[in-house]
């Protein structure tokens, strides 16, 4: 039985399309799907998704579908659905979905708990939201669910405290560690669409400004590196020394935010952590400073205190909150702090979210085949599946490398010669 929550099911035609748009350049997903729809191999799996609701995902879901698994779908963020879409999910694809853009917090996790009433064998979360909601609320669920995979960095970093804690209590793949994940998707992906929503949020020009980056892991690495592309001064804050040493080298300067704050103007969260931009720094700022977050949580800014601050409050364009401080500055925040590229623009481009989603899709069929073996841990991907996906991907684009003579692979296995 199809169910579903969306905002409008007229819209389904329009999702359609914008899906067929995105399927054309996810080639990997596409020979996976082919394979699938011929061996099933999620036969009898009843699969619960939490995962934002974009083009690439009603791929996903498709392909998922195709190998045989019963699936149901919700958004892994309030601001991130595209309603189309979600709509398509439904009326063309019969497949059970819950999320509206713009829902609030209690209709999130209504979504969350619609979700689980297919009593999933499997869950795929974005975010660890739908994981913690079982291990919380629906204990009675766990006995049948085989396992799960994550797809981001601070989905991994909640559940592998979950196993430090011993109540972790079901495997779990992270996706999101593997090398054609992290590398591609948290770097390119982010990059290019969180500037994407940036620009679509505010149109102002990237070149000549002050763009200061909070936190330089793989995603931070992306943003900076697009927003250098477009001619912004960069300036990147940091807590972790090598990381912070590595974006003085690749060109950047590099400060605390508390000096930060009063050059940027555009600033832009993707640490992971709570409160990186505080009052204090809020209250530095230059007027007109542009302020958000692509860190997965809308944590990243603390907007209550930004508040205590606060004069007045306007909507000033879509995604665009000025706020008129009591100094008689205003600071402008996108989406609520939430995850810009995915509020404001369409979330990382498909390219990249088909390798993302076929090891999604991989990840969810070794879970399958291999529960059995599987600790309640947090596994990497296995390194075939890796490797077969960023070869799959290299064919696809006609994309030839060289292999290893046997005099080669001799050498590199000898310890014996030196110069
Ligand atoms: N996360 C970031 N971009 C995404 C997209 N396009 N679809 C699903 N999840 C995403």
């Amino acid at each position: 039985m199809v169910n579903s929550d969306v905002k409008d099911i007229s819209l389904a035609a329009k999702g359609k399309l914008r899906i067929e748009w995105a399927w054309k350049t996810m080639p990997v997903l596409a020979s996976i799907e082919t394979r699938f729809a011929k061996e099933k191999p999620l036969k009898g799996v009843r699969l619960a998704a939490c995962l934002h609701v974009t083009t690439e995902t009603a791929n996903l879901a498709r392909v998922l579908k195709a190998g045989g698994a019963e699936v149901a779908v919700c958004a892994s963020n309030p601001l991130s659905t595209q309603d189309d879409v979600a709509a398509a999910i439904v009326k063309e694809y019969g497949i059970s979905c819950y999320a509206i853009k713009g829902e609030n917090h209690e209709t999130y996790y209504e979504h969350i708990r619609k979700t689980l009433a297919l009593e999933p064998t499997v869950t795929m979360d974005d975010g660890a939201d739908l994981v913690s909601t079982i291990h919380k609320d629906y204990k009675q669920l766990i006995p049948k669910i085989l396992g799960g995979t994550e797809e981001t960095t601070t989905g991994v970093i909640r559940l592998k405290s979950m196993a430090a804690e011993g109540v972790l209590k079901y495997p779990i793949l992270a996706v999101n560690d593997a090398d054609t994940k992290h590398l591609f998707d948290n770097r390119y992906g982010t990059g290019q669409s969180t500037v994407d929503g940036i620009v679509r949020a505010t149109n102002r020009l990237m070149s000549g400004s002050y763009f200061v980056v909070a936190g330089y892991g793989m995603c931070g690495k992306g943003v900076a590196m697009r927003a250098s592309g477009m001619g912004a001064h960069v300036i990147v804050t940091e807590v972790e020394p090598v990381r912070a040493l590595e974006a003085v080298m690749d060109g950047y300067s590099v400060m605390p935010m508390d000096e930060a704050c009063a050059l940027g103007d555009i600033f832009c969260t993707v640490t992971g952590d709570i409160h990186v931009i505080r009052s204090e720094h809020f209250l530095k700022m230059k007027d007109g400073a542009i302020v958000s977050n692509a860190g997965h949580f809308n944590v990243e800014l603390d907007l209550a205190t930004l508040d205590k601050h606060t004069k007045s409050k306007r909507t000033i364009r879509d995604f665009v909150e000025e706020f008129t401080l009591t100094n008689g500055r205003s600071i402008y925040v996108l989406g609520d702090g939430r995850l810009i590229n995915l509020a404001a623009a369409e979330g990382h481009p498909s390219s990249v979210m088909d390798m993302s989603f076929a090891n999604q899709a991989l990840g969810t069929e070794y879970v399958v085949k291999n529960h059995k073996k599987l600790e309640k841990k947090v596994y990497t991907i296995p390194a075939e599946i890796d490797r077969e996906i960023a070869r799959l991907k290299l064919v696809s684009m006609g994309i030839h490398i060289d292999t290893l003579t046997a005099e080669q692979q001799k050498y590199l296995g000898a310890w014996e010669h030196g110069t």
